[in-house]
């Protein structure tokens, strides 16, 4: 068995080899980190799929759900076409002011709209057509931010939901808390859900042990 301490060590190792200093994304972590934040956000290497997924699909709209402050809105937001539009829902008005700073450092701001509220509200204020939308925020309505997203997709569109994996807990019939049970209905919505096709990818790295789904619209 491979411990995590070298997951994070590998991430690190290849991070050296692919990822150019980056000083608006180190200030967003730290500033982070100096506002209390936890430490949730994606990794490096996860944001940088992320934004080449975005990018190799020619995103020029983008919709994200959970802001936090905003890392994986930046390395997202990089990817938009010239004048694409990136959207992100966060609860959280902290949350979001940290994020605003953030991505405005990064040279985002015009880019980027971080609409504050729950984030259900939000998703059922706004119109299509999304190229990508990224689910990363309360677990337990996975399901509905997904039906929302794939309203609102243009076909051929790609949604990713963070977080499925959980460290192995979704398979383990012991834990019922709410993020779980939520990535538990979203797997048996997939299941039925004829609109999309999607699979898992499990991911070990700096964020331990989880996973995201990735679907595409038909
Ligand atoms: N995508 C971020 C991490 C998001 S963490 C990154 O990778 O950098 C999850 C975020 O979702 C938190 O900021 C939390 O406040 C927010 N959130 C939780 N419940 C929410 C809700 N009901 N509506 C909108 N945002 C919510
Ligand atoms: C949690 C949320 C996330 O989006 C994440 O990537 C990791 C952990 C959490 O709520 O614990
Ligand atoms: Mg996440």
């Amino acid at each position: 068995m491979v411990e995590p301490a070298v997951w994070q060590e590998v991430d690190d190792y290849w991070n050296g080899f692919l990822l150019d200093d980056d000083p608006a994304l180190d200030a967003a972590l730290a500033a982070n980190v100096a506002a209390g934040l936890p430490p949730i956000g994606v990794s490096a290497a996860q944001g940088k799929l992320l934004h080449l997924l975005a990018r190799s699909i020619g995103a020029s709209r983008i919709l994200e759900v959970g802001t936090l402050g905003g890392y994986s809105t930046i390395w997202l937001a990089r990817a938009l076409r010239p004048d694409g539009q990136l959207i992100s829902c966060e609860i959280d008005p902290h949350h979001a002011e940290v994020a605003a700073a953030n991505v405005a450092r990064a040279g985002l701001a015009s880019a980027v709209d971080i609409r504050v509220g729950p984030a259900i509200d939000t998703l059922a204020s706004l119109e299509g057509p999304f190229d990508l939308a990224f689910i990363d925020a309360d677990k337990a309505s996975n399901t509905e931010y997904f039906q929302h997203a794939l309203r609102m997709s243009r076909p051929g569109g790609m949604i990713i939901v963070d977080n499925v994996v959980r460290g192995g807990a979704v398979v383990d019939a012991a834990v019922t808390d709410a993020n779980v049970m939520g990535v538990r209905r979203l797997a048996a919505a997939l299941a039925e859900e004829k609109r999309v096709e999607a699979t898992v990818v499990q991911t070990v790295g700096a964020k331990d042990y989880d996973g995201f789904v990735l679907a595409v619209v038909r």
